[in-house]
């Protein structure tokens, strides 16, 4: 891989060799909110062939298009705890963004991780537990990329909320005096162990891409924090590709520039859309003319952009024949070109290309599936099955049926319908919905099974008498949750409390007083409060589904009447108390500069619950089955003898990213002809005046405290590669176990590997997640799970040293079906 960047770096240098300062500018700059069919589009070189990128998003379909899929969210992956299928789900989206003329999609997310239950965006990712978000995250750029297209990896870091995410949308309920937006304050270890760290592993998988949050980060903002990223992430992780800032999340032209920053997106400042006032653009220009900024530094911006296009299998830059073709700004077919600017002649806009297929539908509706965990089946109620005496079903809930203002509603903040998503810039516009009940009405139709429906939640008279006739009754109940700049009854991105919307609770009680058989479909963007009714005799059967995306309905009816076996495993825990989550920052404090610090340290989700010996309702990696499983024969093999310390790193990345001739020539700098119409608020890296001035030799500017424009010459030990040291990736032992399918349906099963460090130099938690293997086996069957511990699934992060450093000491695997329930248990002493 390493090898790849190489070569990718040497080609674009070329081409980078032959543009002028404001062509590499044009790179480095959107040209502002609307000015391009895309949610973010760079300038171009036409000289060069290179027509503006189109960055779109996003991470579970191409958002604002039509005819593409709607695929189920992160979290509804992380649920299936299935690479292979994650891979794919990757490859599919890859697919689908290509043929849209998508550059750059906008995804994974995998920040937030979910450190706060009601944190708004947490459903975009794959759940609240680093090495799961970091395995699917590198699957997710792994395919996304395979299909030529970059992909960004989201939000560089700590976004963990969305409250106060951005000072310019918090103007309500007196928090319009924010100041500065909210500062994530990490530690070095939990920044290492857990935020980092799914990071990491995209990088190493490939990732060309990489978003840099809204929030500050310890207090200086993450688009222009110098140590998140020109050592961290560029340094210390050997991130080869760009940073582009989240859109508006630039707050300083030279700054950010200096401290890594390589795209501003989508030009200009937040909610300054059409002003044209960019940060970049020509104050760019100007900076490094004046040397304010070294053009080496631009020369860097521009290869870092153009380099992972090399780097990618399809290994070549867009031309003008794979131009997008949609707007993000109109659904019309024609148009004027600048839908948003209201400019421009009229032209096609739209070409409603289909990028659906059916290696997208097969995708879609198999993660739905599998992401579906089943929490409680007391009595076996399910699968549903006419021998049992089942000839009657209720369906009920809002959850059940078609949101009356229809299943396209922009950014899908509608909640009244089937959850397909949550809200906000990773929504996708539904090509159509599966309902709950539509998929079910048909199965029991199917079997000759009398079905009603009532979507009512808050009369209960008629509710009452359907589910005293019904001998079954479905309730499907959820809420939702999504990005900060749109409010839903009152919730401003993150949720206000983690209790079921649409009156879910009290449905539920109702229905489940009438009918003996009430199973309830949990389809939420994260935990909820089930407490209530969970342990109501007559709720007998209890599913949990992260968003599902346009197969939703069809993927629980396959589940509950039994086409599909159950096998989801809770990407995060369910606790009996809502005091035992981390709660969302709301209040801006006296110096409306919110600050939120990580307390929880590296104690993220069952980490905290398992130190605290708290017992959750169901915990992570939790998920029942239709069959039987039993585990076996745990055996632990060494590969690799494992080593206190990590060798020093043998080679180094970032590869100097100088040019041998720099171009500048004044002229350049000044737009191409005096009589050039602009267009109104695009961003040009054109200046508008020749007073342009080289500084003299003594008239320097001071670059902040520790900046060296110099590229360092050594690594530091935790580096050397993408992604960190490569022999962090060295895979020291492997273990394997026998599982078998003891019972009589044919069923997927997910194997967890924890281990328990020792804590010869700093306490860890009890268990940490260090591998997982979902196999699927008939009746009788049994297969071998297999997973391998790297050298970094044993390490800490020493922050004196700043090393990762392996403990002496005795360490603990665990084999196990979720992270409480451990079936096999062995030992590996080291150094000792
Ligand atoms: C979101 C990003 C998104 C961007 C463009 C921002 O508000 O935070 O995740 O990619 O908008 O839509």
């Amino acid at each position: 891989m390493d090898r790849i960047w190489q070569k990718a770096y040497d080609k674009a240098r070329k081409l980078v060799e032959k543009m002028s300062i404001t062509e590499k500018v044009n790179l480095t700059t959107g040209t502002g909110w609307g000015s391009g069919p895309c949610i973010g589009n760079t300038g171009s070189v036409p000289r060069l062939g290179i027509p503006e990128l189109c960055l779109q998003d996003g991470p579970n379909g191409v958002r604002f298009t039509d005819f593409v899929t709607h695929f189920p969210s992160g979290l509804a992956v992380g649920s299936t705890f299935n690479k292979g299928l994650t891979y794919l789900r990757g490859k599919a989206l890859g697919r689908e963004h290509s043929k849209k003329g998508v550059h750059i999609m906008l995804g994974p997310t995998v920040g937030p991780i979910g450190l706060k239950a009601a944190g708004g965006r947490n459903w975009e990712g794959f759940g609240t537990d680093p090495y799961l978000q970091g395995v699917l995250g590198a699957a997710t750029v792994e395919g996304i990329q395979d299909e030529g297209v970059i992909s960004c990896v989201r939000h560089l870091v700590g976004n963990e909320q969305e409250h106060f995410r951005q000072v310019g949308e918090w103007d309500d309920e007196g928090w319009d005096k924010l100041r500065r937006s909210l500062s994530a304050n990490i530690g070095d270890r939990a920044m290492h162990e857990v935020y980092l760290w799914p990071f990491a592993d995209t990088i190493r998988a490939g990732a060309g891409s990489i978003m840099c949050a809204y929030n500050q980060l310890n207090n200086t903002y993450a688009c222009e924090n110098s140590y998140l990223l020109n050592y961290l992430l560029k340094e210390e992780l050997g991130f080869q590709g760009f940073v582009v800032s989240d859109w508006g999340a630039q707050h300083t032209g030279v700054y950010s520039a200096l401290a890594g920053l390589d795209m501003t997106m989508p030009g200009e400042l937040f909610d300054d859309w059409l002003s044209g006032k960019s940060l970049w653009g020509p104050l760019l220009t100007r900076a490094v003319y004046n040397q304010t900024i070294p053009q080496s530094r631009l020369n860097d911006m521009a290869i870092r952009i153009l380099a992972p296009f090399l780097a990618v299998e399809a290994c070549f830059l867009p031309t003008d024949d794979d131009l997008p073709n949609f707007s993000s700004w109109t659904h019309h077919t024609f148009g004027q070109q600048y839908p948003y600017q209201h400019y421009g002649p009229i032209k096609q806009q739209n070409w409603h290309v289909d990028a659906r297929s059916k290696f997208s539908d097969d995708i879609a509706l198999n993660i739905a599936r599998e992401a579906i965990v089943l929490l409680k089946n007391d009595g076996h109620n399910l699968p549903i099955a006419k021998a049992d005496g089942i000839r009657r079903i209720l369906v009920a809930g809002a959850g059940a049926g078609p949101d009356p203002k229809g299943f396209k509603c922009k950014d899908q903040r509608c909640v009244e319908g089937t959850l397909t998503s949550g809200w906000g810039s990773a929504a996708v516009t539904n090509p159509y919905v599966v309902t709950p009940f539509e998929a079910i009405a048909e199965k029991a139709r199917e079997q000759g099974m009398v079905v009603d429906y009532t979507s009512d939640v808050w009369e209960f008279e008629n509710v009452d008498e359907l589910s005293d006739y019904a001998d079954m009754a479905i309730v499907v109940v959820g809420a939702s949750s999504g990005e900060g700049y749109i409010e839903v009854d009152g919730n401003f991105g993150d949720r206000n409390n983690l209790s079921l919307w649409n009156n879910g609770d009290e449905l539920i009680c109702h229905i489940a007083e009438g009918c003996r058989k009430t199973v309830v479909v949990v389809n939420s963007v994260g935990p909820v409060n089930i407490e209530k009714w969970i342990e109501m005799d007559n709720v007998v059967a209890v599913l949990y589904a992260a968003p599902l995306g346009q197969f939703a309905g069809q993927a629980i009816a396959d589940v509950l009447f039994g086409d599909a076996n159950p096998s989801g495993k809770l990407p995060f825990t369910l606790a009996r108390k809502k005091s035992h989550y981390v709660p969302i920052i709301t209040d801006i404090s006296e110096r409306d500069d919110p600050q939120d610090n990580f307390d929880r340290d590296i104690y993220l989700d069952y980490r905290f619950f398992d130190k605290h010996n708290i017992r959750p309702r169901y915990e992570f990696g939790y998920g029942l089955s239709y069959t039987n499983f039993v585990l076996c024969d745990l055996k632990i093999v060494e590969v690799c003898p494992p080593s206190e310390y990590l060798p020093y790193p043998e080679e180094y990345l970032p590869v100097y990213n100088t040019c041998e001739d720099d171009v500048c020539d004044p002229e350049d700098a000044l737009f191409p002809h005096e009589d050039f119409a602009p267009v109104p608020g695009f961003i040009y890296p054109y200046l508008y005046n020749d007073n342009i001035r080289s500084l003299e030799e003594d008239e320097c500017f001071e670059y902040p405290k520790g900046y060296n424009p110099d590229q360092p010459a050594s690594p530091p030990l935790a580096g050397g590669g993408l992604g960190g040291n490569p022999a962090l990736w060295d895979v020291l032992y492997e273990v394997s176990a026998e599982v078998k399918n003891d019972g009589k349906y044919k069923g997927g099963y997910v194997a967890q590997l924890y281990i328990e460090l020792p804590s010869t130099l700093l306490p860890s938690p009890p268990k940490i997640l260090r591998g997982f293997d979902k196999v699927f086996l008939e009746p009788g069957e049994s297969k071998r799970v297999t997973f391998e511990i790297l050298h970094r699934d044993l390490c800490i992060w020493d922050t004196l040293s700043q090393q990762w450093i392996i403990q002496t000491g005795t360490y603990t695997l665990y084999v196990s079906s979720s992270s409480r329930k451990v079936e096999l248990s062995g030992e590996i002493d080291i150094g000792c």
